[in-house]
């Protein structure tokens, strides 16, 4: 699946996304990402990479010291991120080729996006290239691990008919596929590793569906 069908099945339902996820994480999703910012470099330029509604941008704060940026593939989920931020900047474009120069970030957040990416390598590398010194990349998101099944089967029975309802058939099919897609933690690791970073922290929440990953760029990973 190309990013673009992936951006527009975030397009089509950009008005109920936020709702849909406070709902999935029982609220949760917000003091996941309050601890991923707590956990990444105080200050300096800040990118969020598929920002979606531009809540980890948000999280962050008026006075936060440096520059506030989010790239998303979806204009809609963009235009929402716009009204909610406006002293944040909002760029379209996708992870995997971001137009900004070498070393301009202090930070770089991924907020339930890294299993939607088409190339995952092709982004470390990115993110590699636009992290500055002992820059930080964060993740949060849905990994595999053994209860995934388990997940798998709410999604396909308990959670479909509120999922159904919100997105349709087609995109709840999406969202159950890309969990079936998800990485476990070791290989997220390596895939880390492999483009120059060293893992500062890992934690599981959400018994374990929800992994939060924050790296250090040490070396170029190209
Ligand atoms: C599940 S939403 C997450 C939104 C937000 N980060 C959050 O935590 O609520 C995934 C987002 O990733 C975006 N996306 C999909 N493919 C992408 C890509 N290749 N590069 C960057 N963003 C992408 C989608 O458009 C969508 O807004």
């Amino acid at each position: 699946m190309g990013y673009r069908t992936v951006a527009d099945i975030f397009s089509q339902i950009s008005g109920t996304y936020d709702f849909f996820l406070k709902v999935a994480t029982a609220g949760r999703i917000h003091s996941w990402q309050r601890e991923l910012v707590s956990l990444m470099n105080p200050g300096g330029n800040w990118l969020d990479v598929g920002t979606g509604t531009g809540e980890v941008l948000l999280k962050l704060g008026e006075n936060y010291e440096g520059l506030r940026v989010g790239v998303d593939p979806s204009l809609e989920m963009l235009r929402i991120a716009d009204q909610k931020c406006g002293s944040c900047f909002f760029v379209q474009g996708i992870g995997e080729a971001l137009p900004f120069r070498n070393g301009s970030f202090s930070n770089v957040s991924l907020s339930l996006v890294f299993r939607h990416l088409e190339d995952k390598m092709a982004f470390l590398s990115e993110a590699n290239r636009l992290l500055a010194e002992n820059g930080r990349l964060g993740l949060i998101d849905i990994g595999r691990f053994r209860g995934t099944f388990l997940l798998l089967l709410l999604m396909k029975t308990l959670l479909r008919p509120l999922g159904v309802l919100l997105f349709g058939r087609d995109r709840w099919s999406f969202f159950i596929h890309s969990v079936e897609e998800s990485y476990s933690i070791e290989e997220i690791e390596n895939m880390l590793r492999l483009r120059g970073f060293r893992i500062q922290e890992v934690r599981k929440r959400f018994l374990g569906v929800v992994y939060i990953v924050v790296a250090v760029r040490t070396a170029s990973g190209t």
